[in-house]
């Protein structure tokens, strides 16, 4: 049995899913219509983004995991010892596995909004790393990192892979750039996984895999809404829609509206859908070392080293405080 909440507890859990139920309801009434990325890890969700990892169109995390594999000695030389290291938006904690071996930091503390998943998946890292104290943080990674008292005066370096970093529209990437700044200090750093521009034809397939995989995920998202709106608006009623817009070097996906529908929700709110209407569900944007290490000196950040794969598909780069 878990331990009863406290009313300051309750109150802070209820005040929060009202938070998250306000955000999906302005994105779902506005007049082009969005829902945060940050909606498709319900447990379903996260199951799929790992089936996604594994897909052979989608190229990022293969890339990405071999260059932290390949390179754990160099990215560990240039991180330097004994630090706190930081992975916002963890996952299942896989890319960390690559690197620990080498880096082996004091202590290692991964933050998901996905709770339960979060601690499974720390937990297994415990058996496998028991030399490294890990602190799992099941919040919002906007919140301050509170950091164990023993650790207060260790380096930090904040762990971002999996180009999460694309997710954000440049404005808002400059935004995270700056807080992991902050988080890191002085003497810390920032590790970076980005993922770069290429050919179209690479980028779409990526987005559009046979299996579908990718689709199921995105369409999973309105199932997702509905447990936290209480709402029964029709999946089926929608396709996945994803593309690599050239212009502003980024892949969009969508759910588009195959038909006219709408539906009342809470507070007699009406949500409506009309044909061919899309639902913004995710951006990612591709870099350059240049574009990108360009936006991270805005955010007061100096890019001290960077690996490539052969193809250059990926980049792992890491910065310091400038
Ligand atoms: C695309 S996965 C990336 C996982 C991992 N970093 C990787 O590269 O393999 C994104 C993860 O971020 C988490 N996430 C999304 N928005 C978040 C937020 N605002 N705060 C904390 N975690 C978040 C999701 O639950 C999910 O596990």
């Amino acid at each position: 049995m878990g331990q009863a909440l406290s009313t300051t507890e309750l109150n802070t859990v209820f005040n929060e899913s009202n938070m998250l139920k306000q955000e999906l309801l302005d994105g779902l009434i506005s007049d082009n219509k969005y829902i945060n990325p940050k909606f498709f890890y319900d447990e379903y969700g996260s199951q799929l983004f790992e089936k996604i990892m594994q897909l052979p169109e989608y190229y990022p995390t293969r890339t990405e995991i071999s260059l932290l594999e390949n390179n754990k000695h160099a990215i560990a030389k240039s991180i330097g010892e004994d630090t706190v290291l930081i992975e916002p938006g963890a996952g299942n904690c896989q890319k960390v596995q690559s690197i620990l071996p080498a880096l082996k930091p004091s202590c290692y503390i991964p933050i998901d909004i996905s709770a339960e998943f979060l601690f499974e998946c720390a937990n297994k890292l415990k058996e496998k790393f028991p030399y490294i104290d890990i602190h799992a943080i099941a919040d919002d990674m906007k919140e301050k990192v509170s950091i164990p008292e023993q650790f207060k005066d260790n380096d930090r370096v904040i762990f971002y892979p999996g180009s999460t970093i694309g997710n954000y529209n440049p404005t808002e990437a400059l935004e995270f750039l700056k807080h992991a700044n902050e988080m890191a200090g002085k003497e810390g750093g920032l590790l970076i996984g980005v993922d770069l521009q290429k050919d179209k034809d690479i980028l779409d397939a990526a987005y559009n895999d046979e299996q579908g995989i990718t689709a199921l995920f995105n369409l999973n998202v309105i199932n997702h809404v509905n447990k936290l709106l209480d709402s029964e608006i029709d999946v089926d009623l929608f396709k996945h829609v994803a593309f690599y817009n050239e212009e502003h070097c980024r892949i969009e996906m969508h759910l588009e509206s195959k038909s006219d529908h709408d539906y009342m929700i809470e507070n007699n709110e009406k949500i409506s859908f009309s044909e061919s209407e899309r639902i913004h569900t995710e951006y990612s944007y591709k870099y350059t070392i240049e574009s990108f290490s360009g936006l991270a000196k805005q955010a007061g950040l100096k890019l001290k080293d960077f690996w490539l794969d052969d193809n250059e598909l990926f980049s792992v780069q890491y910065y310091v405080a400038a």
